[in-house]
């Protein structure tokens, strides 16, 4: 695996390799790397012939300063974990290397950006989106592959790609999951053991949402248990739990058969945010 910073290094080496790499799959990720991660890895590896992936953490999708600073990095660790997968390229930047100038680009994803961790974290979509049109122009990859932890991120990615006319394929690849249900995340680490046993409840919740609407329980029971079960311990605080349609992400108000739905939510444990979701 080669370690690149530098944005003319990586172009230097990815124009040499184009000519015999007939595919790239590129992950973009900011570092603090897990299994879901390596997961990435491995379908890029699977379906395309040379693997990029970054490690950046992107400035401008945090909202919140303090966020930033206690957001976990590990890059040695990480180079090791993603060398003995086999990845082909770490591209590590730095932020002037991605932003020499600010970036006052204003992204319109609609209704999209209005809802879920757009509503509760303003500006975040916007910084994504900066920053990965910002990493396909470097690394012009021929699929991008996404956890689908981040459900809504994946939906902006797409609608990204389409609004920019990219001719790139977005993989969305399935969350995994500890022992005991939690998703993996690279915030889990955070968590104080109290928290981290304490998080076991929000997959809990989820599979029991899913329970629910197969009993014929309504949206607003589901909702009413979900908060109700949340809000008897004092070590969770609830930023949002939503039921959806699984394809344009709008709160549904009752079940119907033809569509798919899908459970959101966004919960504190102690200090630390976590999100998970579950197609119902
Ligand atoms: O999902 C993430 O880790 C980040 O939002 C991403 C896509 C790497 C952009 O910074």
């Amino acid at each position: 695996m080669i370690i690149i910073t530098k944005i003319v290094d990586l172009q230097v080496f990815l124009s040499k390799k184009i000519s015999q790499t007939k595919t790239i799959g590129f992950v973009p990720t900011m570092g603090a790397l897990h299994l879901g991660h390596l997961s990435l890895i491995a379908q890029s590896k699977k379906q395309c012939n040379l693997t990029v992936c970054s490690i950046f953490v992107n400035p401008t999708q945090f909202n919140d300063a303090t966020d930033l600073k206690k957001y976990p990095r590990m890059p040695k660790k990480d180079a090791e974990l993603l060398k003995s997968v086999g990845c082909d390229v770490l591209f590590m930047p730095t932020v002037n290397e991605i932003y020499p100038t600010k970036d006052t680009r204003q992204f319109n994803f609609g209704y999209l950006d209005t809802l879920l961790e757009g509503a509760n974290r303003p500006g975040h979509f916007n910084g994504v989106a900066q920053v990965v049109s910002r990493l396909f122009e470097l690394v012009k990859p021929t699929k991008a592959f996404f956890g689908s932890k981040d459900y809504q991120q994946v939906m902006i990615v797409k609608a990204l790609v389409k609004q920019l006319n990219l001719p790139i394929k977005i993989i969305a690849c399935p969350i995994l999951r500890e022992k005991d249900g939690l998703a993996m995340s690279s915030r889990n680490m955070l968590l104080s053991p109290t928290e981290r046993k304490a998080a076991k409840l929000i997959p809990l919740l989820m599979q029991q949402s899913k329970t629910l609407k197969k009993e014929g329980k309504t949206i607003a029971e589901i909702k009413h248990y979900i908060k109700t079960e949340l809000t008897n311990h004092t070590i969770y605080k609830l930023n949002y739990f939503a039921i959806c349609n699984a394809t344009t992400l709008k709160n549904a108000k009752k079940f119907t058969t033809n569509n798919t739905y899908v459970a959101l939510i966004a919960c504190y444990v102690g200090n630390i945010r976590l999100i998970d979701n579950l197609e119902l």
